[in-house]
């Protein structure tokens, strides 16, 4: 187990280069089985979810390598449709990989995802989109087979926008025969990077962007070279940790763009805000302790849920009342609970937690929830008056390359220890 040892009310100063967006990098892997060759992507930051989607292709028949930021993933010959159970219950992305592998293979065989325990995840959005497409599901004991004599073009209407469906039925609609018209679509800027880079492998996709997409199927798509673009959680993460801990912070490699809402937020809270669009540089400055502020999450470009749990932490340690509503999933607050452990006052109703906050925070110990509430929990601790330690880091590591280096980068006083 690893864990991280944080001293608390250390304000950060500095500049931090933001790493390569996780949730873009996945679906891109998931897309490079299309196309028979070997794909190379740059800017691939080197975390679990990475390593775990590797193992997954290499299981397929795609060998894989990375490093120096550099992924290649051998396409040419994929041997196999079976998504190996250990992976896919270490996470949810793995079924990314349904639509790829039956355009590809015409078959698939997965089990119910994994990932991070944040209330029901079903993936029945996925499978009707791909049903609507000519793809026939079975289920037995937890597996889920899949196979098709070729996808077709359909209209298909999501229930909800999905990030993870729109994802799966773009990937199976590139190569079907017709054309795939998907509405209410979610329009996550990770959604427009996957059309970029399939439109490069030579799709044809009208409406990157967009909440409704068109796809005129190809007969076949190339392998090609691609720059990653920044994480917009990471970036949100740190510029978070800023207004709680104080100071002048510039995150660089990031579209300010895709942070509006969040940086609207933060500027609610009284932080002072630059944004540099043709440097992709965000500059924020905070002077006082943050006032309190009210968020709902919910689809792009409304407020991020994977922010939710980091900003409950600026809450917790604000000024004043805060109000954070859930919209997209149902049980994310199980940072809430590990929070209190740092003297935050927190009540839940419903899906709205009611924030009073405090400062400082009390210094604890407490171990990381899931991913986004791991490092949470690290910015409540940079508000505490004392040492904290937080345990449970692979959790982190899931999605952070490496927070730890990231953070004492900006002057924070931090450690990893490895238990
Ligand atoms: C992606 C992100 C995750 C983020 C989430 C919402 C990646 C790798 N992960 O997850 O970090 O928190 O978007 O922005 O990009 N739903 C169904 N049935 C389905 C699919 C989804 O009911 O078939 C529900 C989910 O339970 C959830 C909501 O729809 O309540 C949104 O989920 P979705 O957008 O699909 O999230 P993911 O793609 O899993």
């Amino acid at each position: 187990m690893s864990a991280i040892q944080i001293q608390g009310m250390r304000p950060l100063f500095g500049t931090v280069e933001i790493q390569g967006s996780k949730n873009a990098v996945l679906p891109l892997m998931a897309a490079a089985v299309l196309a028979p060759g070997v794909t190379v992507i740059r800017h691939v930051p080197a975390i679990e979810d990475v390593i775990t989607m590797m193992k997954i292709l290499e299981a397929l028949g795609c060998p894989c390598s990375l490093g120096d930021g550099t992924l290649t993933i051998d396409a040419k010959d994929p041997d196999g449709i079976g998504i190996p159970e250990k992976y896919v219950g270490k996470m949810r992305s793995s079924c990314l990989l349904l639509g790829p592998l039956l355009s590809r293979m015409g078959e698939a065989v997965t089990y119910f995802p994994g990932g991070c325990v944040i209330g029901a995840r079903p993936i029945d959005f996925h499978i009707h989109a791909l049903e609507q497409m000519g793809a026939v599901f079975f289920e037995a004991g937890g597996m889920i087979l899949a196979g098709t004599g070729g996808l077709k073009g359909s209209e298909i209407r999501f229930p909800y926008p999905s990030v993870g469906a729109t994802e799966n039925a773009l990937m199976a609609a590139v190569l079907a025969e017709g054309t795939t018209v998907l509405d209410n679509c979610a329009a996550e800027p990770e959604i427009a990077e996957l059309c970029r880079f399939l439109t490069k492998m030579g799709a044809k996709i009208h409406g990157t962007g967009e909440k409704r997409l068109v796809i005129e199927g190809v007969k076949e798509l190339t392998p090609t070279e691609f720059f990653l673009t920044g994480d917009r959680i990471c970036a949100g993460t740190y510029l978070a940790a800023a207004c709680a801990a104080g100071g002048e912070v510039t995150v660089r490699g990031v579209d300010p763009w895709v942070l509006k809402e969040p940086l609207r937020v933060m500027r609610q809270m009284g932080a002072a805000i630059t944004t540099r669009e043709e440097t992709q540089e965000i500059l924020l400055t905070m002077e006082r302790r943050p006032a309190g502020f009210r968020v709902c999450t919910g689809p792009y470009p409304e407020f991020p849920t994977d922010l939710q749990s980091v900003f409950l932490a600026v809450a917790s340690a604000a000024e004043g009342r805060s109000r954070i509503t859930e919209t997209v999933f149902e049980a994310r607050f199980a940072a809430a609970a590990v929070m209190q452990r740092f003297g935050a006052r927190i009540r839940a109703e419903g899906r709205t937690l009611f924030v009073e906050g405090r400062y400082p925070l009390k210094p604890s110990i407490a171990d990381a929830p899931d991913l986004r509430g791991g490092a949470a929990l690290l910015v409540a601790a940079m508000a505490a008056d004392g040492r904290s330690m937080i345990g449970n880091c692979e959790h982190i590591a899931r999605g952070y390359e490496d927070i730890v280096r990231d953070l004492v980068s900006l002057g924070a006083e931090a450690e990893w220890i490895r238990i």
